[in-house]
């Protein structure tokens, strides 16, 4: 419908792409004009050391401060894309017109990002990453995105829920789009962020061109090009927010918070309803484990992910840090240069946890998950039926009808239970051990069923590491060169 709209009395512009494209009556005749043309001459020369593992490295790069990549945008300092692109590495210039493309996103706590330079919003981990892409001689494209905070004159909360992935949809349609004329390959887009920012970006990745974000890609003007990314690289991703209560509670039920008591019978509530969810997930474990269960999952955790985290701890390790860590920490054996150990000991070696109960669809709806499934001017809402029932006292209660669509809008797990062969087939996905800000299983389920799909995974995890954890940035580099096959 929309398509039409815009072509209408604009026969020239047939041959272009269809949303990017306005019309423009000049001296009575037609012209057609690519809003969404990006300019490859609006950059600035900059220069930026870069602290490698091997050394320090001077890189030269274009910079392509701002380029808002919708026609119609609701927001531009938030709907626009930052372009950076290595010229020169160490006094050696470097053609990066087909190298990857390092897609990140800053996003945090489902808050808006944004690449103007008004709005710093990039910090520690992430900047690593992208400084290290750029003097691996990678294109780096940092996209700004709408959040939950973004509140309109007329108390519109208008960054909530799907606008964040829709957003960065945008992002990838426009940078396809300028195929050819944004410099490196829109076919090797490599989607990262960290957290919220992590879950988008495998979000974006899962869903790649899904047609169930056409009407908000619409609305936006957004490209007339495919949204599929190559690989993804979510850090700690906090998601499948419908089911992260649950998996908290059989994860983290039996942890202490810091200050205060947990709410042990809507813990216990939440667990048990855990095991029927993982059963539903009908997930098979790596290395033949067999079908994953509530009951076996820790079981898995640590044999899959926990014991090899220790391990590779351990084993970098001088052998008398090595001897007084295994001294404080009796509860982990040291055999064979392998760390051994049982999930109840890792969950007590946790300690206090980070949440209370529910730690995603609060009763008082005070969580930014609350608030990132608000809608108009209402600022949080339940996208659960559990805590819409309990803070509600109506056991009959039911989500507001737009939500369940939305909250599948969000959720990577919604994409892979569909196989949606839009996705990206190439994954890294990282976390630390002692992150509670999301259970384990998430990330566990996130990798079993992008590995049941046969999709090439590299997850693990990152041993005695909190929250946003980046351990080894120099691997996801040499990572991305491996899997989208740049020699550089
Ligand atoms: C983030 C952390 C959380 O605990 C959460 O619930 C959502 C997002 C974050 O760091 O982005």
């Amino acid at each position: 419908m929309q398509r039409r709209a815009m072509l209408k009395g604009c026969a020239a512009a047939i041959a272009v792409p269809m949303f990017a494209t306005g019309c423009d009556v000049l001296g009575g005749s037609a012209k057609a004009v690519d809003e969404l043309a990006f300019d490859p001459g609006a950059f600035t020369m900059e220069t930026k050391t870069v602290a490698t593992f091997e050394r320090d490295k001077k890189v030269t790069y274009q910079f392509y401060e701002s380029a808002v990549y919708v026609a119609k945008p609701v927001d531009k300092a938030h709907q626009s894309l930052s372009v950076s692109v290595p010229v020169e590495i160490d006094g050696a210039g470097v053609d990066a017109s087909k190298a990857p493309i390092l897609l990140t996103t800053s996003v945090a706590g489902y808050r808006s990002s944004s690449v103007t330079s008004s709005e710093p919003d990039d910090g520690g981990d992430r900047t690593k990453n992208s400084d290290l892409a750029l003097a691996a001689g990678y294109v780096v494209v940092a996209s700004g995105v709408r959040g939950r905070d973004l509140v309109a004159p007329d108390g519109t909360y208008y960054g909530v829920a799907p606008a964040a992935i829709v957003d960065l949809k945008a992002a990838v349609r426009y940078l396809r789009h300028n195929s050819g004329r944004v410099p490196g390959d829109t076919d090797r887009i490599v989607a990262t962020g960290v957290s919220a920012g992590g879950a988008l970006s495998a979000l974006l990745a899962v869903s790649g061109d899904s047609r169930m974000y056409d009407r908000y890609l619409a609305e936006l003007g957004a490209a007339d090009a495919s949204d599929v990314v190559f690989a993804a690289a979510p850090y700690c991703p906090v998601t499948d927010l419908e089911h992260a209560d649950m998996a908290y509670e059989w994860n983290w039920g039996a942890n202490p918070l810091r200050s205060g008591e947990l709410d042990a019978a809507a813990s216990r509530e939440l667990s048990t309803a855990f095991t029927d969810y993982q059963a539903a997930l009908e997930l098979q474990g790596r290395n033949g484990f067999g079908r994953l269960t509530a009951a076996n999952y820790g079981n898995y955790l640590v044999r899959t992910y926990l014991e090899p985290a220790a391990t590779a701890y351990l084993t970098r390790m001088p052998n008398a840090e090595r001897s007084s860590y295994l001294a404080a920490n009796p509860w982990i054996t040291w055999s064979g240069d392998r760390a051994g150990f049982t999930w109840p000991g890792f969950l007590s070696h946790v300690g206090a946890r980070r949440k209370g109960v529910p730690a995603f669809d609060a009763f008082d709806l005070s969580s930014p998950e609350n608030n990132e499934f608000g809608a108009g001017t209402v600022k949080a809402r339940h996208f659960t039926p559990f805590s819409l029932r309990r803070a509600t006292g109506d056991p009959g209660a039911q989500l507001d009808t737009d939500l369940p669509e939305k909250i599948s809008l969000m959720n990577p797990m919604f994409f892979l239970r569909q196989r949606n062969s839009g996705r990206a087939k190439h994954w890294r996905i990282r976390h630390g051990t002692r992150d509670t800000d999301t259970s384990l299983a998430i990330v566990g389920n996130l990798a079993a069923s992008l590995e049941n799909l046969g999709d090439e995974v590299d997850a693990a995890m990152y041993w005695d590491a909190g929250h946003g954890s980046n351990e080894d940035p120099e691997d996801f580099i040499a990572w991305i060169g491996k899997v989208t096959g740049y020699a550089g």
